[in-house]
């Protein structure tokens, strides 16, 4: 079902993830703040990324430049997955992705990790929070906050270094599952204390990022991830803010994580965005899905995109367009600004 009248993006963005009618599709992209706006490199400087991410200045800068610079109809927190991760007593360094001094490899390691209160840790996130809040209250538009899923931080912790498998987290999942275990358990704390406070502090929808959780096997992660999933949805609890699930690469999890409780699934590229809608868009809204790299097309093919996604999308009880992963530092600015205006023009018709 669809309203005419025009809504507010903060109001458009809320209720297509409820699953409440709406005017047409919100737009917002994952990554959008990012390497690929002239605007960011500069701000960015050669600052170290870890110290850039706890600028409070600098961070509502960029976190505001999609939406004067691309059209953006809502804004993500600018900060990175990693951010809450060296107050657990674990040393993370950038080069460009995290690099983890000792990776985590036994119980004991497991044992020794700290349980900090981010409020406390990691003060400057809710700062930036706070902030951003007063500027996009006048222009009413959305504020998503987000975290890191506790599997795809527990991939970089256990591997040491972004990998394109993943081999020594896979193999620990078979050969010490009571390592593994014991570490999901002390990152889902941590992320719902996370996602908790940035509640508190002004996020009025949350995202969690599971990258890589689309490297195992339906049956794993059914057993491994989706309770994780299912107990950080049940105790944000969805009234405050609803929770957007994205998980890489898994087209055969789907369905999978239809049973997180989540409010709204943010489909791979890979995902058959009008299938899922058909069958699973009663019960869950949907985000996504356009390739990154598809920005890369020539403007007008941008927007047949755009529009097929959509058309294909209104099965489903709610839209939000966005990509089917974040945008890459090599896209060019022209693409993504015709995904917006594309998807600011499309609904418009029947
Ligand atoms: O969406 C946004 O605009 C908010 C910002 C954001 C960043 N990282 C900024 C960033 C978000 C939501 C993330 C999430 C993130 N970080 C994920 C999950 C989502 C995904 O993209 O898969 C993961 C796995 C990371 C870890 C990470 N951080 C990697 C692998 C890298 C290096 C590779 C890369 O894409 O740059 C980073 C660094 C990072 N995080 C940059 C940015 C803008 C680049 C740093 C720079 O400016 O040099």
């Amino acid at each position: 079902m669809r309203v005419l009248k025009p809504l507010s993006p903060r109001e458009r963005l809320l209720r297509a993830c409820r699953g409440e009618p709406v005017d047409r599709p919100p737009v917002w992209l994952m990554r959008q703040a990012g390497r690929y706006l002239p605007e960011y490199r500069r701000v960015r400087g050669d600052i170290p990324f870890l110290e850039f991410c706890r600028s409070i200045e600098r961070a509502v800068e960029v976190s505001l430049q999609p939406v004067d610079l691309v059209g953006s109809e809502a804004v993500i927190l600018f900060s990175d997955i990693f951010v809450p991760v060296p107050s657990l007593g674990v040393e993370v360094d950038f080069r460009p992705g995290p690099v983890v001094a000792q990776p985590i490899r036994s119980l004991a390691q497991v044992e020794k990790l700290r349980a900090p209160d981010p409020r406390e840790s990691v003060p400057f996130v809710f700062e930036i929070l706070r902030r951003l809040r007063r500027e996009l209250d006048s222009r009413e538009l959305p504020l998503i906050g987000f975290a890191g899923a506790p599997f795809t931080l527990a991939a970089y912790l256990v591997e040491g270094h972004g990998s394109p498998q993943f081999p020594v987290l896979r193999r620990m999942l078979y050969a010490a599952p009571d390592v593994l275990r014991a570490l999901l358990a002390r990152l889902t704390d941590l992320v719902v204390r996370y996602l908790d406070a940035q509640i508190e502090a002004g996020a009025q929808v949350v995202q969690l990022f599971d990258t890589w959780a689309g490297l195992l096997p339906e049956a794993e992660y059914r057993q491994w991830v989706l309770p994780v999933h299912r107990e950080i949805a049940a105790k944000l609890g969805s009234a405050r803010a609803p929770l957007v699930l994205f998980v890489g690469g898994g087209p055969h999890l789907v369905d999978a994580m239809a049973e997180s409780g989540a409010d709204v699934l943010s489909l791979d590229w890979r995902v058959d965005l009008a299938s899922a809608a058909q069958r699973l868009g009663s019960r869950v809204s949907l985000q996504g899905n356009l390739d990154p790299c598809a920005l890369s097309a020539p403007p007008d093919d941008i927007a047949r995109r755009v529009r097929e996604l959509v058309a294909a999308g209104r099965a489903a009880r709610g839209h939000v367009l966005n990509l089917g992963h974040g945008v890459l530092p090599d896209t060019p600015v022209e693409g993504v600004r015709a995904f917006v205006s594309a998807a600011r023009e499309a609904g418009g018709e029947t």
